[in-house]
């Protein structure tokens, strides 16, 4: 419902796409941007550059698309449920077993001490119990699975962990401020400057300090977590697991069973969404049920209902911000200092990372001369905050275009201006954490969206509208992106995939990346059938598998199609060289001359079908199939300095909200939103364009709907269903929603030059945001700056225009 991004449907006559991708969806205009070994004929039908369907959108529509839950269960099969926490910080005397056993239809009850050997599923340090062990954390934390005949017995007796758990509550530090305050932090404070912040912002002619925060976001995935695990013959395990990362998830599950990595195979068809929050937190529920599985002998599977999901995992980290700012009178930002304090919960999971990306996004794309950052990440007794859409790229950027909206009302200019005037430029262009901004699309990407927006007509219409209407206040803002693509540590920018060509003239690929409704699979299979001249419909792509790609790095970081569809092409080249001598003595001519298009394979005046071709080849004892490999080059990046070239190139976008605000009720409402995305040369406009709609939409509910709020005293999540946390739905979208794609050739060798497009259009809605703190400005006195905070539910956009009249 929230993910418009999945709905399948086939753009390629959607004038939205012709209009701006033109010279590839045009058939005779050939791939222009790739040197193929088959390079383009007037006749070639490319497979990459051209709406498709998603793989599985026939199967998403009919109901048949398989799900883990899906997955027939095995004879025998048992459920497991988490018993959880009550206390938000304590000490965990004892539970009581008796109690939990002598429930109808259980079969046993797992605690810490059944876990044959690491008590932990925490990526990086390893600090996060499966099943707490000594000390209680928060609320909603595993204490104790029970197993039983059905999912619903499992539940009721897990439900009685109040009763069964024995604890001495401790004082919770609940809030990421109290943390700060306490000097409670998951990893060290982390510290990235350049310049010299503190004497530029003393010189400065003006000066502006913020205080500031946004919530946190729950991925509401459709599918919640699941994991199915089979025991296999010999010690092993066969792991069904909604995951973005099945190879950490087989290493955990190794260290947890205390086995070796071969013992255990990982298997995801299909995620239903895992937007971060299937990156690492999937561990928990695959150690719980493979634990299960093994003690038991039986296969156990656990799905959490979704207020679990809720209590159990963590979301996007909510940010703290304080900040001092100095500008000249044009604008221009001279000096910033600023505290990022980023609310981890009670471990360290992937907040390192997240506070990366965080300070390196604070830049968005402005030139900051002089700039102090701080990153502290505070350790709290709630959930333990993980990936989400933008990994703390958002969180970071967001503080800045904060900043800027606030120096133009602070000068009277329309903000717009303000940002033109601080963008990276030429001589300006060097990042704070030492990366050059090469094939800069801020100025042409923004120039084309303000006229196409018809940006500077609409604010004067916008201005007279509000003085003539009391009630309803519009509002207009652009935001620009300048998303770094790459993960932040270098090693995990490798990938692999696996290439069948089967004697029958089709193809199976598989790869280390994982599909949750992004459209990887579909972009894979184009590059592959791309690669042999093959139509698409002969690829298909197969469930991720530890046994068949190794040690692979999340499907995260908007890095997918970029990593496995490189690794897809790098094996589908082989197995075409090794075709070529076959063919060219086949046709007669030289391999040079050799073209694989439409199916066949061409050359010296000759056709040869590809399926003909296989079919000799597997004959003449010629291999048809292969592995590929990719390796980002290029990158380095120091840990400990936060210096060096962390990304492989930026992707760029902007976009213009307008809204309309009801200052009666504080309801607000997109009436228009104009966006304009650099995805590079496009794999597949379609998916790309979803992938921006649905990435829009949901940063849209992040900033004004979605809310989170703990009981200050019990630390309980009080909004863990949907009945009390809202996410966009259909009807949030904006009214007037112009999703357009900006063509450039990524100048950056990714695969055919296109651009990952997963995570930096989360970014586009901030002009949402700002476009209604600019209606509620409209409320007060000229140059008033509205302390509107996020998400601008109505209570805040109501108290931002409450404090705005009062003051005039
Ligand atoms: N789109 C859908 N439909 N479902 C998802 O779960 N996850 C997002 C994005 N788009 C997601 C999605 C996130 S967080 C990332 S990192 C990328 O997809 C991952 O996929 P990619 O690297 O193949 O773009
Ligand atoms: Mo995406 S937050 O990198 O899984």
């Amino acid at each position: 419902m929230n993910k418009p991004a999945e709905l399948p449907m086939d753009r390629a006559g959607d004038p939205r796409v012709n209009r701006t991708v033109d010279p590839i969806l045009d058939p005779a205009a050939g791939h222009a941007s790739t040197a193929l070994d088959s390079g383009p004929t007037p006749e070639s039908r490319p497979q990459v550059g051209v709406s498709r369907a998603h793989e599985s959108a026939h199967l998403h529509v009919s109901g048949e698309a398989v799900y883990i839950d899906d997955i027939a269960e095995a004879h025998g099969t048992l459920h497991a449920a988490l018993g959880l926490s009550p206390i938000a910080h304590g000490t965990l005397v004892s539970i009581d077993l008796e109690l939990l056993r002598r429930q109808p239809g259980v079969v046993a009850v797992l605690t810490a001490a059944d876990i044959p050997a690491e008590n932990n599923c925490g990526p990086l340090l390893h600090d996060d119990p499966i099943l707490a062990e000594g000390e209680l954390r928060y609320v909603g934390q595993p204490v104790f699975a029970v197993i039983a005949r059905d999912r619903e017995l499992a539940r009721r007796a897990a439900a009685l962990a109040k009763q069964a758990i024995v604890a001495t509550p401790h004082p919770a530090v609940l809030t990421a401020r109290e943390a700060h305050a306490l000097g409670q932090y998951v990893i060290p404070p982390m510290h990235l400057s350049r310049g010299d912040a503190a004497s530029a912002l003393a010189a400065a002619p003006h000066r502006l300090e913020g205080d500031w925060a946004v919530g946190g976001q729950e991925q509401f995935y459709l599918e919640g977590q699941i994991s199915y695990a089979l025991p296999q013959e010999n010690q092993a395990l066969l792991i069904h697991c909604s995951t973005q990362h099945p190879s950490e998830m087989q290493q955990l599950v190794a260290h947890a069973m205390g086995w070796q990595a071969h013992q255990v195979t990982v298997q995801c068809r299909r995620m239903g969404g895992g937007f971060g929050g299937k990156e690492s937190q999937s561990a928990l529920f695959a150690c719980v049920a493979a634990i299960a599985a093994t003690q038991l002998r039986r296969p156990v599977k656990l799905r959490v209902d979704r207020d679990d999901d809720f209590l159990v995992t963590g979301r996007r980290h909510g940010f703290d911000y304080r900040w001092s700012v100095g500008f000249d009178d044009e604008g221009r930002i001279l000096a910033a200092e600023i505290d990022l304090i980023s609310n981890c919960g009670h471990s360290a999971d992937l907040s390192a990372p997240v506070m990366a990306r965080a300070l390196c996004h604070f830049d968005n794309a402005y030139w900051l001369p002089n700039v102090a950052m701080h990153g502290y990440c505070a350790k709290t007794n709630t959930q333990s905050n993980t990936a989400f859409r933008g990994f703390g790229g958002p969180q970071g950027a967001l503080a800045i275009e904060m900043i800027v909206d606030g120096i133009a009302r602070r000068l009277g200019v329309d903000a717009l201006t303000v940002r033109q005037r601080n963008f990276y430029r030429e001589g300006h262009d060097l990042t704070p954490y030492g990366q050059q901004v090469e094939d800069n699309l801020l100025r042409p990407l923004t120039d084309r969206l303000i006229e196409t927006s018809g940006y500077h007509a609409r604010r004067a219409e916008i201005t007279a509208f509000n003085a003539g209407s009391p009630v309803l206040k519009k509002g207009l803002a652009l935001t620009p992106v300048k998303f770094g693509i790459s993960f932040n540590v270098v090693h995990l920018n490798q990938a692999g995939a696996l290439v069948h060509v089967y004697t029958d003239g089709s193809v199976l690929v598989n790869h280390g990346g994982t599909e949750m409704g992004q459209g990887l699979n579909t972009k894979v299979a184009q590059v592959v059938a791309h690669e042999l001249g093959i139509p698409a419909a002969s690829v298909r792509a197969s469930a991720t598998d530890t046994s068949k790609v190794a040690n692979t790095s999340a499907t995260a970081a908007s890095t997918g199609s970029d990593l496995n569809g490189k690794a897809a092409q790098d094996a589908a080249r082989k197995i075409k060289r090794r075709l070529m001598p076959l063919a060219a003595r086949l046709l007669g001519c030289g391999e040079d001359a050799l073209v694989f298009d439409g199916g066949e394979v061409r050359g010296g005046g000759q056709a040869l079908g590809f399926k003909e071709l296989v079919a000799k080849a597997y004959l003449e004892r010629i291999q048809l199939w292969s592995d590929g490999f990719y390796a980002t080059p290029g990158l380095h990046w120091d840990r400990a300095k936060l210096q060096g070239k962390p990304f492989y190139y930026y992707a760029f976008g902007a976009a213009v909200a307008e809204v309309l605000v009801d200052t009666l009720t504080g309801e607000t409402r997109v009436t228009r939103a104009d966006v304009l995305h650099d995805v590079g040369r496009s794999l597949n406009p379609a998916l790309d364009i979803g992938q921006v709609e649905g990435a829009f939409v949901q940063g849209q509910g992040w900033l004004t709907s979605e809310e989170l709020v703990w009981h200050p005293k019990s630390g309980l999540l009080l909004t863990h269903a949907p009945s009390t946390y809202k996410i966009p739905t259909a009807n949030d979208m904006p009214r007037d929603f112009r999703v357009a794609l900006f063509d450039a050739p990524n100048a950056a060798d990714s695969i055919h030059r296109s651009k990952a497009v997963g995570e930096p259009p989360l970014l586009l809605p901030f002009s949402v945001l700002l476009a209604i703190k600019d209606a509620v400005a409209a409320c007060g006195a000229e140059r008033c700056d509205p302390p509107l905070r996020a998400p601008a539910t109505p209570e805040a956009v109501l108290d931002a225009i409450e404090a705005v009249s009062s003051a005039t």
